[in-house]
């Protein structure tokens, strides 16, 4: 049974992921976080979900509920998920990040944080995703004279851009060439930008109505264009990611690991 605390439990994934481990057998809900000014404090986590009542009252003081114990589930924005990492690293409690819109400095330090307990950050926790980051590092080399650009197309309230999938694609680009991505990295161009520099990697966000979140890779030749494009349907796939990555944090060393040491890829 691996004892499971929802950060976020008000939100889209939240609700979505607290509804899963009440009906999924190997999961137990030990408590559900929400910001102190959410509204959501008090009320039944189960009630909120939609699943009806789970005794389970959502708190805002991750201090009281964060036990070796137990393994957290963050899907709040990259600020709450640090604190929530702060208390996480000094009380032995797991921590599975899914929480995107790190800056490289929160990144920083997220991941010296990360290292004294265990902890898993992946900014997408789909299957898909990360066998498409597998293959974007393949293919980055073999065609790595191929102009590499990233394009993703989320729902209209995702409040950072480019989404953490479309950076850690543009990072996995980048590092599979032997390049630094801040570096090279491109986030917008308008007017007259010149011609394309070599080595260069655009990320770009479009925001458009409910989309669940696609991911497209090019990679653009002389007379050719590959494209890798991953599309999630719902976010039922990244949760039941989410999910797998907590029973397997569980019985992990500490230490900072990613989707792909889950996932074995
Ligand atoms: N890694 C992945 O696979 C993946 C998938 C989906 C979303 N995300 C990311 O997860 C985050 C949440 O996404 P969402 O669509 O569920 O957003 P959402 O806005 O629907 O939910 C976020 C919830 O977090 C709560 N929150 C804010 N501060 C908090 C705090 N200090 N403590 C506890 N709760 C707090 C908010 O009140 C809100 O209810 C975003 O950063 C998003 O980009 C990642």
């Amino acid at each position: 049974m691996t004892r499971v605390i929802v950060a976020g439990a008000g939100g889209r994934m939240g609700r979505l992921l607290v509804s899963i481990i009440a009906r999924e057998k190997p999961f137990e809900l030990a408590g559900a976080l929400e910001a102190a000014e959410s509204g959501f404090v008090g009320q039944d986590a189960g009630e909120l979900a939609g699943v009806g009542r789970l005794g389970i009252a959502v708190t805002a003081d991750y201090s009281t509920l964060a036990r070796p114990d137990t393994v957290t589930l963050d899907f709040t924005n990259a600020a709450a998920a640090l604190a929530h990492l702060e208390v996480a690293a000094e009380s032995g409690a797991a921590m599975v990040i899914g929480s995107t819109g790190f800056t490289p400095e929160m990144e920083a330090r997220a991941r010296r944080l990360a290292a004294r307990t265990r902890t898993v950050i992946a900014p997408n926790m789909s299957v898909g995703v990360n066998v498409l980051m597998k293959i974007t590092a393949e293919v980055a080399k073999i065609l790595n004279n191929f102009d590499a650009e990233v394009l993703e197309i989320h729902h209209g309230t995702k409040i950072d851009a480019p989404s953490g999938t479309a950076l850690a694609l543009g990072r996995t680009i980048a590092e599979a060439r032997g390049l630094d991505f801040q570096a090279n990295a491109i986030f917008g161009r308008e007017g007259i930008t010149g011609v394309r520099e070599p080595g260069k990697i655009a990320v770009f966000g479009l925001r458009a109505g409910d989309a669940v979140g696609d991911h497209t890779v090019f990679f653009g030749g002389q007379g050719e264009r590959l494209e890798l494009t991953h599309r999630a349907q719902s976010r039922e796939g990244l949760a039941r990611g989410a999910l797998r990555a907590a029973a397997w944090i569980e019985k992990q060393p500490p230490g900072l690991y990613s989707m792909r040491d889950v996932l074995g890829l």
